[in-house]
């Protein structure tokens, strides 16, 4: 019997403690399961988190095994390597592969009814080996995708832009990671236009702004690696976010690593779409609008995650 308040994070690195540590700040379960090949660093990091427990709201948080996750609603996936200086994404992949190899069936032995959400990368092609490795329904399979690059976008334009991020309505889709592609046509603040409310704030170059903040997010992983060595709590925060729309059936729409099959031509790959989140995890993948020029960076960022996904063993 699943429990709705359950999860389990698998990998307990900078990036698994980070979100396990947003979860228990904004209390969307109440049971937590920590899971990681260092068992000894799992116990000490549920330890180190109950003991703030009293400052939050109670909940179990404890280092556990596959035995522990048979009534897991969310199955979260960080394990594996992430990137050193210099590395890109797409460089884990065959390293991050024979992780999953070894950790998904685990999983389905335990499991066949949680959200698995994806976060090691290559992200979009994590999420494509859980999903062909599981045979789980494809909605039940997500990735973290493009969430954290659309939020860099937004923070860049709110800082651009003097207005709230929270008011700035833009993705970022496609690959996550060098590949990915903003899509400026449908950009806007509350309703305006992205272009016409840069010039109700002076800005005329629009090609210019556009540009450089698209670069800014692109590289963002990049320039925090090479200064503190690695990322960890703004894709915390937007797992906190994924996960909070599903445990909630919120229906939220965010560019998760979902599966195509047919949308934009697109078929047998998974890649960074808005998507209706909710309950049942991928509930609808949105073909919203692309301009010309958008559509084919999106079918160019496809084929390049098509060509590393052709080389893999599954
Ligand atoms: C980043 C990692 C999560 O973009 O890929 O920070």
């Amino acid at each position: 019997m699943i429990n709705i308040q359950k999860a389990a994070i698998i990998g307990c690195g900078f990036v698994g403690t980070s979100i396990a540590f947003s979860l228990v700040q904004k209390g969307i379960f109440s049971e937590l399961v920590l899971i990681d090949a260092n068992e000894k660093k799992a116990e000490g990091e549920a330890m180190d988190l109950s003991h703030g427990l009293p400052f939050t709201k109670p909940m179990e948080i404890k280092a556990g095994g596959y035995e522990d996750i048979a009534d897991c609603a969310m199955i979260i996936i960080t394990a594996g390597a992430n990137q050193k200086p210099g590395e890109t994404r797409l460089d884990l992949v065959h390293k991050n592969v024979e992780i999953y190899k070894s950790i998904i069936p685990k999983i389905v032995e335990k499991n066949q009814e949680a959200t698995l959400l994806i976060v090691s990368n290559p992200v979009d092609i994590m999420t494509y080996v859980a999903l062909k490795l599981s045979g789980y329904p494809s909605h039940k399979v997500i990735g973290s995708g493009t969430v954290l690059d659309t939020a860099r976008l937004k923070y860049l334009l709110s800082r651009h832009l003097d207005v709230d991020s929270r008011s700035i309505h833009a993705f970022i889709i496609g690959e996550h990671g060098d590949s990915e592609l903003a899509v400026w046509s449908a950009a806007n603040v509350s309703g305006i236009p992205l272009n016409h409310f840069c010039e109700l704030r002076g800005y005329f170059d629009h090609m210019e702004s556009m540009d450089r903040i698209y670069q800014s997010v692109r590289d963002s992983a990049y320039e925090i690696i090479e200064k503190k060595g690695a990322t960890y709590y703004g894709v915390a925060m937007a797992v906190c976010r994924i996960a909070e729309s599903v445990i909630r059936n919120e229906h939220s729409i965010m560019p998760i690593s979902v599966y195509l099959d047919g949308l934009y031509g697109l078929h047998d790959i998974c890649l960074s779409i808005p998507t209706v989140v909710g309950q049942e995890g991928a509930e609808k993948v949105l073909d919203i609008p692309l301009d010309l020029m958008e559509m084919g960076k999106l079918v160019y960022s496809a084929e390049e995650l098509k060509k590393i996904i052709g080389e893999l063993k599954l």
